[in-house]
């Protein structure tokens, strides 16, 4: 795939000016917010930004090579897509434009259980390549449905979350009494109204809706209800008991995300998972967090080699993903970055983010002169 982006945007602050113009208020503060006083989601940026790499310029060198094998398949740089909620309510086909650029890029594209589009869909898009994740449902007769469904459309790696078993809380959501679809209150239809291509777009693409859960709610359901819906299908918290019967019907590779203790790492070892993220849902779970690269130094240090171990939140850049990998990641994924270009450039988001963030990663590696992304740690500082 051809590395492409549009030297307007050449940073993820210029796809954050341009996202914040485009979409309605509540739209843009679901996506760009943390929670409580957004402590968590402004220490995940800083402290991998205090991370340092040394180059060694005068070593042999011939070529940096961003290829990073994961689970059995090769893909073309080691960061991919981060499941991502009401990805519609943000930009219309948002889900769909990003599974395609991942499919075409050969980066994973990881899909959330509560986004827009259906299971069967993406899997069509990614000619079977995207990973699912599973919102924890309180049924084992929609859980076992949604496994299988993920199974039958080939889906190779199923990512169980597990930093979900409150809802965080988000004043900004609060405020704007964010809902699915949008409420139509003054202040929200006004909002709208000063976004007409949006607007547009979306009176076009018809109402989002939670494409993959359809099969279990029932029709025409009113807000309230809805919401009486999530809450009985869902529960978030996950346990060894509750793991134990999702380890045994899917038969692909699992992963645990939302990790942030050794502990929890331990057990998915003990319980069979293939991999972890590293995450604390972007900082919109747990203000008094730890950030994510502070997570991830202990767990390193204790269980690389013997589960696969990524991490997401706070990564905005190829320079980020490069310091993530230095710190001893074996993959990253972002989750905003690429939705903040979706929501700026519409269909060419999705190739722009990405090859914005390939071209920066292969200047990192370039200049510390690595050639390969498992090298990467040997330029770390600290
Ligand atoms: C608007 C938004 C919605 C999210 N929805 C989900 C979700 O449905 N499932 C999930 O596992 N994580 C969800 N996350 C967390 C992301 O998967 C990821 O962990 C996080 O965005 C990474 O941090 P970053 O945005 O700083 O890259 C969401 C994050 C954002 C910003």
């Amino acid at each position: 795939m051809q590395l492409k982006y549009n030297s307007a945007y050449p940073s993820v602050d210029d796809l954050i000016k341009k996202a914040k113009s485009k979409i309605p208020r509540f739209a843009f503060e679901y996506l760009d917010g943390g929670c409580n006083e957004d402590v968590n989601l402004i220490k995940n940026t800083a402290e991998i930004r205090d991370i340092e790499l040394k180059p060694y310029y005068l070593t042999k060198h011939t070529r940096s090579e961003m290829k990073t094998e994961l689970f059995g398949h090769t893909y073309d740089a080691p960061f991919g897509i981060s499941p991502v909620g009401l990805q519609g309510l943000m930009w219309p086909n948002a889900p769909e434009i990003l599974a395609k650029a991942a499919y075409e890029h050969n980066i994973p594209f990881i899909l959330s259980t509560v986004t827009t589009a259906s299971i069967e869909r993406i899997a069509e898009i990614t000619h079977g390549r995207a990973w699912y994740q599973l919102y924890h449902p309180a049924e084992a007769q929609v859980r076992d449905s949604i496994i299988q469904r993920a199974a039958d459309a080939e889906y190779p790696v199923l990512v169980a979350l597990s930093d979900v078993p409150t809802f965080g809380f988000r004043p900004r959501d609060v405020r704007n009494g964010l809902a699915m679809p949008p409420s139509m209150s003054v202040r929200n239809i006004l909002q709208i109204l000063g976004r007409p291509e949006w607007a547009l777009k979306t009176l076009i693409h018809g109402q989002p809706a939670f494409e993959t859960l359809k099969p279990y709610m029932e029709k025409g359901m009113n807000m309230k209800q809805l919401g009486q819906f999530m809450n009985r299908t869902f529960s978030g918290r996950l346990n060894e008991e509750r793991i134990a019967p999702i380890r045994d019907k899917w038969k692909g590779k699992l992963v645990l995300k939302g990790v942030a203790s050794e502990e929890d790492v331990e057990m998915a070892i003990r319980l069979g998972f293939d991999g972890v993220i590293v995450s604390n849902h972007g900082g919109r779970q747990l203000d008094a967090g730890q950030s994510a690269i502070a997570s991830l130094h202990p767990i390193v240090e204790k269980y690389k080699g013997q589960i696969q171990v990524m991490m997401d939140s706070g990564i905005r850049s190829g320079v980020d993903v490069a310091r993530t990998l230095a710190s001893g990641a074996d993959f990253t994924f972002l989750g905003r970055t690429f939705m903040y270009s979706v929501a700026a450039l519409g269909n060419e988001g999705g190739n722009h983010a990405i090859s914005l963030l390939k071209i920066q990663l292969q200047q990192v590696m370039e200049q510390v002169c690595c050639e390969r992304v498992e090298d990467m740690p040997n330029h770390l500082i600290k």
